[in-house]
């Protein structure tokens, strides 16, 4: 059992504690960081205890004997909650990327047999260790920029036996990563060749064989599908997310990222957890988000790595009352990057939001979206020690000095996870 002390972070030029009411954060809550300038935070094993000005702490931190760390000069903020990744893949994409900078777009490299069904591919010839080894590595970056949950997806698997190998795999990074993995069956992502013309078998396949070992050996926590031209039909993905919820599974989906398809209205409908992409939601659907529990969640490292001029409608979500959060989309195909600082960037210079909604869209919200706000996302007495030291005096400079990893120092459950 990994034993825990206390830890005493003192003096941060700004804490960002992102501390409200415990509900997600909508139009203008989403830029309320909540600001403690000469911040402290006290943890307790895997807790936060205490969070305030550091002189008001101080007695405590002696009484508790906690290691004390310098934060002057830096912002403490909560780590990242990256809520969409695809994790495990095998080797990576880049003929995929050179032929799209020759000018191919992403559909057509993926009906030529690139894309995902390449991936697909080189899972297949990929053993448990060599995908475990690779996403390990990933993970070490993962943590390294900042973040200290993340979703992880399935979807390489393309057959009932492989999708159930990517399962293992996450299952022992799990056991593994001291980052906190939350995986997702997203089985229903490219239809495999040997269903070419048969879309209706795979998705029965599917639900008879995979979704119900998943959903009882409790591998999977959320059960996604990309719905989109393409891919699969609003009908087939609705079967899939029955099927899922069934066993247990909650619903989140691909959704009109490069067709408007009635996706974000399924997502609605199924009271999903998260709806991803929302680059084609037509006004309709923004408004139906935004009275709906379902987080919005952009992810504009997918729009800047396909090199596309639009970028999702993050301004009009904001305003409308959608709750937004920000991923990074890690990927092989449309997004390998894993730097959620990168990611506040895109938010801010491409889809126009503020620092500070940046932020809480990478966080707090991100947290929602995975389900897990009761205990992370934020720093307050009660949560769990998820925070990192960032090498800037303010917080605006993360996003401002871009490509740059700031981050000095990652906590994760009150351990010291990453030094870089
Ligand atoms: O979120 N949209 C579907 N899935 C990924 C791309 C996966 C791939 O190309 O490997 C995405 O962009
Ligand atoms: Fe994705």
């Amino acid at each position: 059992m990994t034993r825990y002390s206390s830890l005493f972070f003192r003096n941060a030029d700004q804490l960002l504690t992102l501390a409200g009411p415990p509900v997600p954060r909508r139009g203008k809550a989403l830029s309320q960081l909540g600001i403690i300038p000469q911040g402290g935070v006290l943890t307790q094993g895997a807790g936060i205890l205490r969070v305030g000005r550091t002189p008001a702490l101080e007695a405590e931190a002696r009484r508790l004997k906690a290691e004390a760390v310098d934060c002057r000069g830096s912002v403490v903020m909560p780590g990242f909650v990256d809520s969409h990744t695809h994790l495990v893949f095998a080797g990576s994409r880049v003929g995929d990327y050179e032929k799209r900078l020759q000018g191919k777009t992403y559909e057509e490299i993926a009906r030529a047999g690139g894309g995902i069904r390449l991936s697909a591919q080189r899972v297949r010839q990929a053993s448990i260790n060599s995908l475990v080894r690779q996403a390990e590595g990933f993970l070490r970056q993962f943590a390294a920029h900042g973040t200290t949950t993340l979703e992880v997806k399935t979807g390489y698997g393309l057959e009932v036996a492989q999708e159930l190998k990517l399962l293992e795999v996450i299952r022992r990074l799990r056991k593994t990563s001291e980052l906190e993995l939350v995986p997702t069956l997203l089985a229903a992502h490219a239809l495999p060749a040997e269903y070419a013309g048969r879309p209706a078998a795979y998705i029965e396949t599917i639900i008879r064989e995979l979704i119900p070992v998943a959903g009882r050996k409790k591998l999977a926590e959320f059960i996604d599908c990309f719905c989109d031209r393409g891919a699969f039909s609003v009908e087939h993905c609705r079967r899939v997310l029955r099927a899922g919820k069934q066993q247990g599974l909650i619903p989140r989906l691909h959704a009109e990222q490069l067709a408007h398809t009635g996706a974000c209205r399924l997502a609605v409908a199924f009271e999903a957890a998260s709806a991803d992409h929302l680059d084609n939601v037509s006004a309709a659907d923004i408004r139906a988000l935004s009275r709906s529990d379902v987080v919005a969640t952009l992810l504009p490292g997918a729009n800047f790595h396909l090199g596309l001029k639009a970028y999702p409608p993050a301004r009009t979500l904001i305003e409308a009352g959608s709750i937004v959060a920000l991923a990074t989309d890690f990927n092989p195909g449309t997004s390998p990057t894993l730097n959620m600082q990168f990611i506040l960037s895109l938010a801010c210079s491409a889809l126009r939001m503020t620092p500070a909604e940046a932020i809480a869209a990478a966080t707090v919200n991100g947290a929602w979206a995975l389900r897990r706000a009761a205990h992370l996302g934020s720093l307050e007495p009660g949560k769990q020690a998820d925070l990192v030291v960032m090498d800037v005096s303010d917080y605006r400079e993360i996003p401002y000095y871009v490509g740059v990893n700031h981050c000095r120092l990652t906590v994760k459950a009150g351990a010291v996870v990453s030094c870089p």
